[in-house]
């Protein structure tokens, strides 16, 4: 039978990169996104693809019983919904001194809150069936919060804290529904070309760069398996391993230009004139912009450390943090070598 999947943020980046692996897998899916122009294309290779069934919403993940109704509807029209995903975001890139107190709550609203608009929805059908799997998308930043990007380092780590909570709720009383939270690392996705900035140069990244589908594929791994957690790729073990072993030494790598303030943005200067976000709204309704971003010539369309802990979980574990740890190591030499 065809998998009940709901996406929200599924117009565009991992979202979009999401979908069309679900619909290659015949799924049918629900898609919540506010564009017009992207939710229609992603519905249209949906069902180019494959899936059984698509069908869009356009709603505000910010507007909780717009995503509630926008369930029912979709609960209604396949029979129920297995899988549900959160990868809607947005962010403000600037100093936490230049992001106003309105900026703030509103990438809470989105990049958190809408996660949890997300996850209660989904609740509310899978509990009376005592079965599903919710996926949130998170990040390396998740647990190390960097330079210029407070608001929504603050909100990946707002979804952690609430997964866990939920988590021990969940195997108390409804052990059949699994959560889980999967952590990404650079992607190639239209972010950088869209999100609100007060950068001088336009953002990018910080490299090492993969492709989205690499991240679909985790998703998709982590919701068949129940996964508590995932970490994709070395990057973002060498994130989560430097931040418990040498949180201060992060802090102080992290304050240079070179690691985290120029990392984040290539050499073109921002055209203000053409420059529009989507922290509001959707940046243009009649565009779709897919799933990739402008970093098609520099990102990884594998992750060695992802097949590794899909396919070989223990050596896969083994390999992922030996690199990991090598790489922070290194890390840690070069600045202790040029202090
Ligand atoms: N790209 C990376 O380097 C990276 C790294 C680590 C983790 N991640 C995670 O991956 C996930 C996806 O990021 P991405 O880079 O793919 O982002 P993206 O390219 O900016 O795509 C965001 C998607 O969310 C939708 N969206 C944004 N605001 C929304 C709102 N208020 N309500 C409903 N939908 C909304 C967008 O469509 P509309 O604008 O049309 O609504 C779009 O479909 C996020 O959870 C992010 O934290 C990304």
């Amino acid at each position: 039978m065809a998998q009940k999947v709901m996406i929200a943020g599924a117009s565009a980046g991992v979202g979009r990169a999401l979908a069309c692996t679900y619909a290659r897998r015949g799924a049918e899916i629900g898609l919540i996104a506010r564009g017009r122009a992207g939710l229609e294309a992603t519905e249209r290779d949906c069902l180019a693809l494959g899936a059984v069934d698509a069908v869009s919403h356009r709603v505000d993940v910010a507007d909780a019983d717009a995503v509630q109704r926008a369930a029912d509807a979709t609960a209604e029209r396949f029979g129920g919904i297995d899988v549900w995903i959160n990868s809607a975001m947005v962010s403000v890139f600037a100093p936490v001194w230049e992001i106003t107190a309105a900026e703030f709550r509103r990438v809470t609203e989105v990049t958190y809150l809408g996660t949890v608009h997300g996850t209660l929805a989904a609740l509310r059908h899978m509990r009376p069936r005592g079965r599903g799997a919710i996926v949130q998308v998170g990040s390396a930043l998740a647990y190390r919060g960097i330079p210029l990007q407070s608001a929504y380092c603050a909100s990946k780590h707002a979804i952690q804290g609430f997964n866990d909570s939920l988590r021990a709720e969940l195997l108390h009383e409804c052990p059949g529904i699994t959560l889980s939270m999967v952590q990404l690392p650079a992607l190639n996705t239209p972010q950088f070309s869209w999100v609100r900035t007060r950068l001088p140069r336009h953002p990018q990244p910080v490299p090492p760069i993969f492709q989205p589908e690499v991240a679909a594929d985790a998703i998709v791994w982590a919701a068949d398996n129940g996964t508590r957690e995932l970490n994709v790729g070395g990057p973002t073990l060498q994130a989560r391993i430097g931040d418990v072993i040498a949180p201060g030494l992060l802090d102080r790598l992290l304050s240079r230009s070179s690691m985290g303030f120029d990392a984040q943005q290539t050499d073109a200067p921002i055209d203000r004139s053409t420059w529009r976000d989507n922290l509001d709204r959707p940046e243009d309704e009649e565009r779709d912009r897919g799933a990739h971003g402008v970093f098609d010539d520099r990102a990884k369309d594998r992750s060695l450390e992802l097949w590794a802990a899909t396919h070989k979980p223990s050596a896969g574990l083994l390999i992922a943090g030996l690199g990991a740890a090598a790489r922070t190591l290194a890390t840690v030499a070069r600045a202790r070598a040029r202090r």
